[in-house]
């Protein structure tokens, strides 16, 4: 699919050149847990100006309850239509950067709904890195296993095929959020404003 915006002589930054050929669309972010959707989606939307929204967040406020309680309570199923509805409606409420859970995009209907309403960037990570992030913290209910990191490398082998059909790939690795979001921006501008990637970079570097 090709997107050329003719570059708005009025527009001062590849910022608001983006947001520009973005109109009501959202950036969202896809990727395996602890690739950095949440952490970099939150420096993307600031970069950005647009609002940051999360999606784990708004299923725990839409259930009233934490996603470790909707799994025990409900089940992966029902989790999952939940979250399917939730990142339904959040579509709907563009421009706005979106993190979404790391399952959701596995769901055909959502993946035809983010094709549809935005612009997808897979963060994509090795397992190393998504293994020291998420040790971190207990709140995953599927890598309460008794091997989590054979369940990590399970789950990557199951989804990178499909994190793959995101519309931009941005290697997440221990360097600055700040470095990552800037690949952000400079895939975002190549793909939405067509030519002058190369002086997006260069500017975008100047500005640093
Ligand atoms: C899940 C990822 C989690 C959360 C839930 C299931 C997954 O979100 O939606 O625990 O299936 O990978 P993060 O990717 O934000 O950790």
């Amino acid at each position: 699919m090709s997107e050329t915006t003719s570059s708005d002589p009025a527009s001062t930054s590849p910022e608001a050149d983006i947001l520009a050929a973005l109109g009501p669309r959202l950036v969202v972010l896809v990727g395996m847990m602890g690739a950095g959707k949440s952490t970099i989606g939150r420096r993307l939307a600031a970069r950005l100006k647009l609002p940051f929204v999360d999606a784990d967040s708004e299923i725990e406020v839409a259930a009233g309850m934490t996603i470790p309680e909707i799994f025990e309570i409900h089940g992966e199923p029902h989790f999952r239509d939940g979250e399917a509805r939730v990142i339904a409606r959040l579509l709907e409420s563009g421009p706005a950067v979106l993190a979404t859970g790391g399952g959701s995009f596995m769901r055909e209907e959502t993946r035809r709904r983010i094709g549809a309403k935005a612009v997808s960037i897979w963060l994509k990570a090795d397992a190393d890195i998504i293994m020291r992030r998420v040790r971190r913290r207990a709140d995953r209910p599927l890598l309460q296993t008794s091997d989590p990191a054979a369940t990590v490398s399970r789950l990557m082998t199951e989804r990178e095929p499909v994190y793959q059909h995101a519309d931009i790939t941005i290697a997440s690795r221990d360097v600055p959020h700040e470095k990552i979001v800037e690949e952000c921006l400079i895939a975002l501008h190549g793909r939405l404003c067509g030519e002058g990637t190369n002086d997006a970079a260069g500017i975008l570097g100047a500005a640093r």
